[in-house]
């Protein structure tokens, strides 16, 4: 992020925490139908035309730094192969293999030389290609140049890997578009694994990541925690093209209760002091949220497990400590945080139940949730607009608040 935005986003903050109304070109939000949550046929459109065709986030390359290191990953339901090759190029490889479809790996985890195949012995290269077939005499029209593994496009980006089951996927650092350059401060390549903790959830992923979308709830769900660290009427939100946004919310500093003034705590000197003053937050669309903090801070995703459930992974990452133990300060952090997702998670299944119930129409989004709509409307648009039912549309409107635009007019 250029230093002219963080002062614009600070301006927009000024804006936000003074102002008695919306700003006034800001047209009333129309309702997001509730079926978007519940519906089989629109859980399947999404899985076709949103998860297996964006890049998602895979976990660090921590354990996969050296050739011959693989880990299998099946979070969108397809099982896949990441493994690094003696090129030291990451690949991520359907875990299929080409003679009768057998998984070629079985353990989660581990380091090889050579893929192979655990039913007939078929075997392939880091690289993914054909090396070896028990027998071949009687395959006499194989190919085996043509009967390597399946690839998916892997490609990593501060340490984060990303896979996308799209093989014409455009390339990531395009897909992630303006968060490659605000992030950049960050280094994120040189952070590493502090904790990893999943919450398995019974509601529609898209109930779960709402609530992080917005601080409108924190001070009725949060009262003790994120409610007295943050100012949640001074928020401003950024709507970025692809459906990624920012949300930077002020800090009630001065008060030791933040995590930026607790003893002790971890610095990524990079960082501009705009990190240390707002809690920044940042949403990949689409399943990846990040609350990004100089002291280290977790990635939140969200995984769809059906229709009505879902898993939620967070991954915290950390500057590196070194040899010696865990700096002290996470045993506050992690704590403090996975409380606020406790409070998070009270309400999502029974808010599943409700949306199911009939009793629902569809969610009333105000100003300062724009986010959770603008995610929607980008949901449409990778789908299509002809091929979402009518009944589960949303209207197209916020385009003319993406920030870019924003930023235009101001010049
Ligand atoms: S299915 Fe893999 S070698 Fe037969
Ligand atoms: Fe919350």
């Amino acid at each position: 992020m250029s230093g002219s935005i963080y002062a614009e986003v600070e301006k927009i903050i000024e804006f936000e925490s003074a102002r008695g109304e919306p700003r006034p070109d800001f047209p009333p939000l129309p309702e997001i139908p509730g079926g978007r949550y519940t519906s089989a046929e629109f859980h399947e459109l999404e899985r076709e035309h949103v998860l297996t065709k964006s890049w998602v986030c895979a976990g660090r390359d921590e354990d996969l730094r050296n050739p011959g290191d693989y880990r299998l990953w099946d979070r969108l339901g397809v099982p896949l192969l990441l493994v690094r090759g003696q090129d030291q190029i990451l690949r991520a490889f359907y875990n299929t293999c080409r003679h009768r479809g057998a998984p070629v790996v079985r353990c989660d985890r581990g380091n090889t030389k050579l893929l192979r195949c655990q039913y007939h012995s078929w075997s392939y290269g880091l690289d993914g290609s054909l090396k070896g077939v028990p027998d071949e005499r009687d395959f006499p029209c194989l190919d085996k140049k043509a009967r390597g593994l399946i690839e998916a496009s892997c490609d990593i980006w501060g340490g984060w890997v990303f896979v996308n089951l799209d093989r014409d996927a455009m390339p990531l650092a395009d897909y992630l578009g303006p968060l490659v350059a605000e992030l950049d401060c960050v280094g994120m390549e040189n952070l590493r694994t502090v904790h990893v903790q999943e919450y398995s959830i019974a509601c529609n992923w898209k109930v779960a990541m709402d609530a992080f979308l917005e601080v409108y709830h924190i001070n009725t769900i949060h009262p003790t925690n994120a409610g007295i660290m943050l100012d949640s009427k001074a928020a401003a939100m950024g709507l970025m093209e692809g459906g990624h946004s920012r949300m930077a919310t002020r800090k009630k500093m001065n008060q030791g209760l933040n995590f930026v003034e607790f003893e002790g705590a971890p610095d990524i000197p990079s960082m501009p002091d705009f990190f240390r003053a707002n809690n920044v937050a940042y949403m990949a669309f689409p399943n990846l949220i990040s609350p990004v903090e100089p002291t280290g801070f977790p990635i939140l995703l969200f995984w769809p497990d059906g229709v009505g459930h879902c898993t939620l992974q967070a991954i915290y990452v950390a500057p590196d400590w070194g040899d010696g133990d865990i700096p002290a300060f996470w045993d506050r952090f992690l704590p403090i945080f996975d409380a606020v997702l406790e409070e998070d998670m009270m309400n999502l299944a029974p808010i599943q139940r409700s949306l199911q119930s009939g009793g629902f129409t569809g969610m009333m989004i105000n100003y300062q949730e724009r986010r959770i709509y603008w995610f929607h409307e980008e949901v449409d648009r990778r789908i299509g607009a002809l091929r979402v039912p009518d009944k589960l549309k949303v209207q197209q409107v916020l385009s003319p608040f993406v920030e870019h635009t924003l930023t235009e007019a101001a010049e």
